[in-house]
């Protein structure tokens, strides 16, 4: 597909393909030959790989394609709670549904236009949906790639006309990497955190970067703008920035949770890390005709860039 970034048309650059489990995916792509895929199950997106065709996100081996449940890996939207906390299924409903695309979305803003394939995802409740969450809400998630590879993920949620409500969201993120032990993240030093395995009791963050040597499972709270997930082992960064979202939750179910869980190798935990942006703490609250953005921009680097541009 040959196109100059001035006429770039982001609907040429977008194709809707069966998933393998018979369920619509998008497909977008750029000019570098960088491609995003979001299925209409969860909106959860599936795929994203750079212009040398490198998968960035983790997808274990084991996925099982049995709508409703969420495959195991990519990026999953969990909406209106994340964790088990609440009274709905752990991390929230929207990633057992089959969204739809919006044909005439809003235009993207002029500074953002130039060279992007994006696609506008929408969620609204049906009467069934309403009995177990009884909330007038649209959920629009805006996929972009930008020219330069960039993933940028951005949520609205509306209440449309009803009471006042609160939700938790998380952008539930796996990112693939050489292996954990390789990894470090950087950017949420002396953060306080929720641990879930210790019953949610809360801790500070001691390290000058967080590294793995075995399960981990937090929250961290109001965290920085900008985080970045250093990958040793392939020489490579990603760099998070968020807005709207003010924790991070970080997850690797290491050798024992892997092992219990059917969806994923019992070695595949070494080549994966969650990294979440997410509003976990504090819920959103918003009365009828309220709106709230939650951004998350996944940029990926060579390790040579160093890491502290990135995070001043
Ligand atoms: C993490 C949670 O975000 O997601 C973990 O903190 C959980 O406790 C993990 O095990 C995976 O959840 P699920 O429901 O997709 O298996």
């Amino acid at each position: 597909m040959q196109h100059s970034a001035a006429v770039w048309d982001h609907k040429a650059a977008m194709e809707v393909i069966k998933g393998s489990n018979g369920i619509d995916q998008v497909v977008l792509r750029n000019q570098q030959g960088s491609s995003v895929r979001v299925s209409l199950q969860g909106g959860q997106i599936t795929s994203w790989q750079n212009g040398r065709g490198e998968e960035l996100l983790f997808t274990s081996s084991k996925v099982k394609f049995k709508p409703p449940k969420p495959a195991r890996g990519g990026i999953v939207i969990c909406f209106p709670q994340f964790g088990n906390c609440g009274s709905l299924e752990q991390h929230g409903f929207a990633r057992n549904k089959i969204w739809s695309i919006d044909e005439n979305p809003p235009p993207l803003h002029p500074k953002d236009s130039l060279g992007q394939s994006f696609v506008d995802l929408l969620l609204q409740p049906s009467k069934e949906d309403l009995k177990c969450w009884p909330h007038s809400y649209e959920l629009r998630l805006r996929v972009a790639l930008s020219a330069d590879g960039k993933l940028n993920l951005t949520s609205r949620v509306k209440n449309t006309i009803g009471k006042p409500f609160s939700f938790a969201f998380a952008y539930h993120s796996y990112l693939s990497v050489s292996d954990i032990s390789e990894v470090r993240i950087e950017g949420m030093e002396i953060l306080d955190y929720l641990d879930n395995l210790r019953q949610k009791e809360r801790f500070t963050e001691q390290g000058d970067a967080i590294t793995f040597e075995s399960e981990v499972d937090r929250v961290y709270l109001k965290s920085p703008s900008t985080v970045a997930v250093l990958d040793h082992g392939k020489k490579r960064t990603c760099v998070i920035r968020k807005a709207g979202l003010d924790d991070v939750a970080v997850w690797n179910p290491w050798e024992n949770k892997s092992k219990a869980m059917a969806d994923l190798g019992a070695r595949e935990y070494k080549q994966m890390v969650c990294v979440d942006a997410a509003a976990v703490e504090k819920p959103i609250r918003l009365k009828a005709g309220e709106e709230w953005t939650g951004q998350v921009e996944f940029i990926n680097v060579a390790s040579c860039f160093c890491s502290d541009a990135w995070l001043s």
